[in-house]
């Protein structure tokens, strides 16, 4: 039985200033793929169109996000990097799906309902229909695996949903043409020409809070600059917001599971965990019992020392755009050609005309 080709894609918004939850919870695996898979990471430009339709600067965003990228150790000859504006056939392929999708899909999407709020009918279309571009992104280059936070498992879910539905739909076609692949569909034997990409979510980080509310995540739009690390900060920004960071009364426990009902230590001990690349019960073996004045200076300490590095080197990158620029559009060319290729099935096998 012939496979889908492993193949790992995911996206950033160019949209404000990254943070410890970006990093965390996608960079940090994005760079860690790298060795094991061939990888597209793309800035996504058209995205970030849905919720503010007029920037400033989404130019020296765009660059912004790719010198993270780049910082954070993703290398764009092996790999591809590029802004997705740059190929066109991600909107071609989105306009598709959101004729394959329905409107009921997009009105379950948790985001969409946040990010709408109680004026629905005055939110942008793009913004219903994120997750139909999303999929497209995804699913232009027939990527397999997608490295993402937590709050992004629902569009890979929805990715799934829409290459299920336009492999069944067209499933006469994609046989007459003899372009699927074999795959396992629950029990079934099925020929699709999408694959169902698998949401890549693990590990302790997936979910980063705010440092000023242990029930919220930790979020680029959040008012209180003190509610997160951006990588940006430098060493006594990322000690001060540490020292400033909310937490309770009692000491850590001398057990994991004395985490349970204390949100805010659970999310500091998660990210030292996650720097330090190890587990929270190693963590607690090392700090239980420790009241929060021992803990938490050793937290700025591994925070500054695996943060401020890249912060420099995003410094260094951003003072010369000329590089960044040219990262990105061989990248794009690169990217154009492989989800062209898959364009020109598409439209066979929907039977639109083309030379
Ligand atoms: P965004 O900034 O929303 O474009 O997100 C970029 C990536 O970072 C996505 O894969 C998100 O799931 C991930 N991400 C954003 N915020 C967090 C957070 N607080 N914790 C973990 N991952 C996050
Ligand atoms: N929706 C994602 C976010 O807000 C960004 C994104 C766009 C993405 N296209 C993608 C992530 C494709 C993974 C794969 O974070």
């Amino acid at each position: 039985m012939s496979a889908f080709k492993p193949l790992v894609f995911s996206g950033v918004q160019p949209t404000g200033n990254l943070h410890l939850g970006n990093y965390l919870g996608a960079l940090r695996k994005f760079v860690a793929l790298q060795a094991s898979h061939e990888c597209i990471y793309c800035v996504v430009d058209l995205h970030s169109l849905t919720a503010t339709l007029v920037h400033d600067d989404l130019a020296d965003q765009t660059r912004q996000i790719t010198a993270a990228f780049l910082a954070a150790g993703i290398d764009p000859n092996k790999h591809i990097v590029f802004n997705q504006s740059r190929v066109l056939q991600h909107a071609e392929l989105a306009w598709i799906f959101n004729c394959v999708a329905r409107i009921g899909w997009m009105n379950r999407m948790t985001q969409f309902k946040d990010k709408a709020g109680k004026d629905r009918e005055n939110s942008s279309l793009g913004l219903l229909a994120y997750p139909s571009l999303m999929a497209a992104d995804i699913l232009v280059y027939r990527a397999t695996h997608v490295p993402v936070g937590d709050d992004q498992k629902q569009h890979v879910e929805l990715t799934r949903d829409i290459a299920q539905k336009f492999n069944n739909d067209f499933s006469r076609r994609i046989a007459e043409l003899g372009v699927g692949v074999e795959m396992m569909v629950g029990e079934e034997k099925v020929n699709g020409f999408f694959p169902l990409a698998e949401p890549l979510i693990e590990g302790p980080a997936t979910r980063v809070m705010s440092l000023r509310d242990g029930s919220k995540k930790m979020s680029k739009s959040d008012p209180s600059d003190l509610s997160r690390i951006n990588l940006t900060d430098d060493a006594d920004t990322i000690a001060k917001k540490i020292k400033k960071a909310k937490t309770d009364p009692e000491p850590l426990p001398s057990d994991v599971r004395g985490l349970k009902g204390r949100p805010e230590a659970e999310n500091l001990v998660g990210i030292y965990a996650a720097l330090a690349e190890t587990t929270a019960e190693k963590v607690i073996a090392d700090f239980g019992g420790s009241p929060f004045s021992t803990f938490k200076p050793a937290l700025a300490d591994l925070a500054v020392e695996k943060l401020a590095p890249m912060a420099a080197e995003m410094r260094r990158l951003m003072a010369d755009p000329g590089h960044i620029d040219v990262v990105l559009r061989e990248g794009g060319a690169r990217a154009r050609g492989l989800a062209e290729a898959t364009m020109k099935t598409v439209r066979d096998i929907i039977g639109l005309l083309q030379d």
